[in-house]
């Protein structure tokens, strides 16, 4: 008789990141227990992660007390991190990394205090993580080798493509390359120079798919011919010496109610359009030969 021993995932968080999350472990074979004070937790697992081997429980020692690895995907705010990972940390065995998904929260700061610092890490995905081959991994300054080597292993194992960060910086790196460009976006559509869906399609039929094939270096050297990259800076970039201006964030309203008129807002809004975004997501990660990420009965939910 064969014995198999079924790692446990402790998912902290039932939002739109943790649910994604757990169908991710739960689907790679893991045993998953999700933890979130919502009234509704039962339902939504029972709507969202059907057929896997999950359990809910509101209490986060009780779901992390037979942890191997945590992913915390709980509110982006401070105090509820340094509590959530101060429970963690007393609750869960002194070899189990403590991930936290956090978007731009340093991982200095949440472990401020925290006897845990040494496991704590960040493994920011980018929404959905089921879909998006990338996790940032960034360590703190306590965070040990051997919790960053365990999470990009455990990353690794799910399918993802984890990359490691040197060091913490606020926003991480996918976070600040893309809150230059959010802010472009809403700063030129504030100055009437494009509107919402036209800007939109821009990115997508050029940066987007640019980017999607080769990154913003590998273009450099492409757009410089044989020269290469030196010969884009030289003869190009360098006459690129404009000022870029900044959006007006006491005017986002009028910019929200566009991008609200150009897509709806509600329940079926967000279901096609998050149906639209993981069918060509999915046949892009086909195509590039991204690892084929596992099939969900109600992806985008
Ligand atoms: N939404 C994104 O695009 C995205 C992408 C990457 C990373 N993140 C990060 O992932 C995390 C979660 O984001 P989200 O968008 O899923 O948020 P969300 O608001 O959808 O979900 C947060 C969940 O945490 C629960 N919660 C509140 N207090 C809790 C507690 N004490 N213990 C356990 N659960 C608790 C809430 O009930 C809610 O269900 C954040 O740190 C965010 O920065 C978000």
């Amino acid at each position: 008789m064969e014995w198999f021993i079924v790692a446990v995932a402790a998912i902290v968080g039932a939002g739109v990141i943790g649910i994604s999350w757990a169908r991710l472990f739960g689907a790679a074979g893991w045993e998953v227990r999700v933890s979130d004070p919502r009234p509704d937790l039962q339902d939504v697992l029972d709507q969202h992660l059907a057929g896997l081997l999950v359990t809910a429980s509101a209490d986060l020692a009780e779901a992390a007390a037979d942890a191997d690895f945590v992913q915390e995907s709980g509110p982006e705010r401070i105090s509820v991190k340094e509590e959530m990972f101060a429970i963690l940390a007393a609750h869960t065995r002194d070899d189990v990394v403590l991930a936290s998904s956090s978007s731009s929260l340093l991982p200095s700061v949440i472990a401020k205090g925290n006897p845990a610092a040494d496991r704590m890490v960040i493994g920011h995905p980018f929404n959905p993580p089921e879909l998006m081959p990338l996790v940032e991994v960034v360590p703190g300054p306590e965070t040990s080798v051997r919790s960053v080597d365990r999470a990009m292993a455990v990353y690794q194992e799910l399918g993802k493509v984890p990359i490691r960060l040197k060091k913490e910086i606020p926003g991480f790196v996918g976070n600040r390359l893309q809150k230059v460009l959010d802010d472009q976006a809403t700063y030129l559509v504030q100055q009437g120079v494009i509107d919402v869906a036209d800007l939109d399609d821009l990115v997508r039929a050029a940066l987007g798919l640019r980017y999607a094939t080769i990154g913003p270096f590998q273009s450099g050297v492409l757009g410089g011919g044989p020269e290469g990259m030196r010969h884009l800076v030289t003869h190009v970039a360098s006459q690129m010496t404009f000022e870029i201006g900044e959006p007006d964030t006491a005017g986002m309203g009028r910019v929200l109610d566009e991008v609200e008129q150009t897509y709806g807002t509600g329940e079926a809004a967000y279901e096609r359009l998050a149906e639209l975004r993981d069918n060509r997501t999915r046949a892009v990660l086909r195509l590039l030969g991204w690892p084929e990420p596992p099939a969900t009965a109600d992806e985008g939910k």
